[in-house]
């Protein structure tokens, strides 16, 4: 009988910086890892705005000089994503907030954290838009996410 897939939705903001490099930093893990059947995973946005667009240039340009290929189209959240995913992981307090906002029941709000709850002493408390700001903030995005997918992978399959 095949496996029940573990199903992780990564949520910021724009859905066209953080949340892409996510979805494509931990898809990268989980291949490399033998792992990418156990998983299902997607990006969202808490905003519309960028509904329909590739991932920001600046941050497909950061990630591809470490080897990460972002394909994904931004997406606004779903009031159905609250049912279908076991993890929705946003990047800031913000998406936190707005997560826990919109989350339909107690279950669904169980499932919502930020990505730097699940690593011990990440270099920041959470993953900083970097839209505003110079590359130092792209190449701070993917350092981060790249040293928390071993955790959420290592804990997501644990149990
Ligand atoms: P993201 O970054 O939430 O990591 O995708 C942003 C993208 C767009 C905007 C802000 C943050 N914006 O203001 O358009």
């Amino acid at each position: 009988m095949s496996q029940e897939k573990i199903k992780v939705l990564f949520v910021c903001l724009g859905n066209i910086c953080r949340s892409p490099s996510a979805e494509g930093v931990f898809l990268h893990y989980i291949e490399h890892e033998g792992l990418a059947e156990r998983f299902e995973i997607d990006s969202a946005g808490t905003s519309a705005h960028h509904e329909g667009e590739r991932a920001d240039s600046r941050m497909r340009a950061h990630a591809a000089r470490r080897g990460y290929d972002l394909l994904s189209l931004s997406r606004p959240l779903r009031y159905e994503d609250f049912f279908h995913y076991d993890y929705i992981i946003g990047m800031d307090e913000a998406n936190r907030r707005t997560l826990l906002e919109r989350a339909p029941t107690e279950e669904a709000a169980g499932k919502i954290s930020i990505l730097t709850d699940w690593a011990p002493n990440p270099l920041r408390d959470h993953v900083p838009d970097p839209y505003y700001g110079g590359s130092e903030g792209f190449e701070l995005v993917l350092d981060l996410i790249e040293y928390c997918c071993p955790y959420l992978v290592g804990k997501m399959i644990k149990g």
